[in-house]
């Protein structure tokens, strides 16, 4: 098991696929559970910051999570969601939705479940703090804020999103999640005291998933 937790932006998922499928290990995007379970927030017209009202709507959640890193279709109550979720009115949703309790307790089981399943790197902001804290590794990726900025536009940008955004109004999207997942009081995004810390600023992505499988190896 490979936690790989770190800020928005950092390459974290391309580098965490890439480096599941080397191993020929399974991917789980803790994110794009969080960011579903915004989406249908959202489709059922509840303010995201009322945890009650979003709490009452977990159990008519119908969502499973691809572990196929070379297939990343995400599914929500029959319909395709994957480009829908990084759309920014979710981004901007997903942030309270992930603050709430609720939330998080109900994501836990199936996220410790499907992380245990097998050979597995999950990616998130939690991974190796609570959800995996036995991982054999934990990865804490970062980025200086301004290369974070730019590889995010991109990549909303080659993922056709049509709110894409310029870089600026990018950066500042990411300061202010980055912001409230480091503050809020349940699983905050910080580092684990046994973490590996991997700059990727200034590195390609190849020479971050050669780092991230060096360390893999080193630790069998
Ligand atoms: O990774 P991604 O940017 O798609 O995650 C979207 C949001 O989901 C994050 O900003 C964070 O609020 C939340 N998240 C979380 N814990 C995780 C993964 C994501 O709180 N393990």
């Amino acid at each position: 098991m490979i936690a790989i937790d770190g800020p928005s932006g950092t390459g974290k998922s391309t580098v965490s696929r890439r480096v599941a499928a080397a191993l020929h290990a399974g991917y789980l995007d803790t994110g794009a559970m969080y960011r579903i379970v915004a989406l249908e927030v959202l489709r059922a017209g509840l303010d995201p910051a009322d945890q009650p009202a979003v709490a009452d709507l977990l159990p008519r959640l119908d969502f499973d999570s691809p572990t196929d890193p070379e297939d990343q279709r995400q599914v929500s109550a029959g319909v395709d969601v994957t480009q829908e979720i990084r759309s920014q009115a979710v981004t901007f949703a997903v942030t309270p939705v992930s603050a709430n309790p609720a939330v998080r307790s109900w994501l836990l089981d199936r996220q410790r479940r499907l992380a245990r399943s097998g050979r597995m790197v999950v990616e998130g902001r939690d991974i190796g703090t609570v959800i995996v804290p036995e991982a054999a590794l934990k990865i804490y990726l970062t980025a200086d804020e301004g290369e974070r900025a730019r590889r995010r536009h991109r990549q909303n940008r080659a993922a056709g999103t049509t709110d894409a955004g310029d870089v600026g109004s990018v950066a500042l999207d990411l300061a202010r999640r980055d912001r409230m997942d480091s503050s809020r009081v349940h699983a905050p995004l910080q580092a684990a005291a046994d973490a590996v810390l991997v700059d990727s600023s200034g590195l390609q992505i190849d020479e971050t998933v050669t780092r991230v499988l060096e360390l893999a190896a080193e630790r069998g």
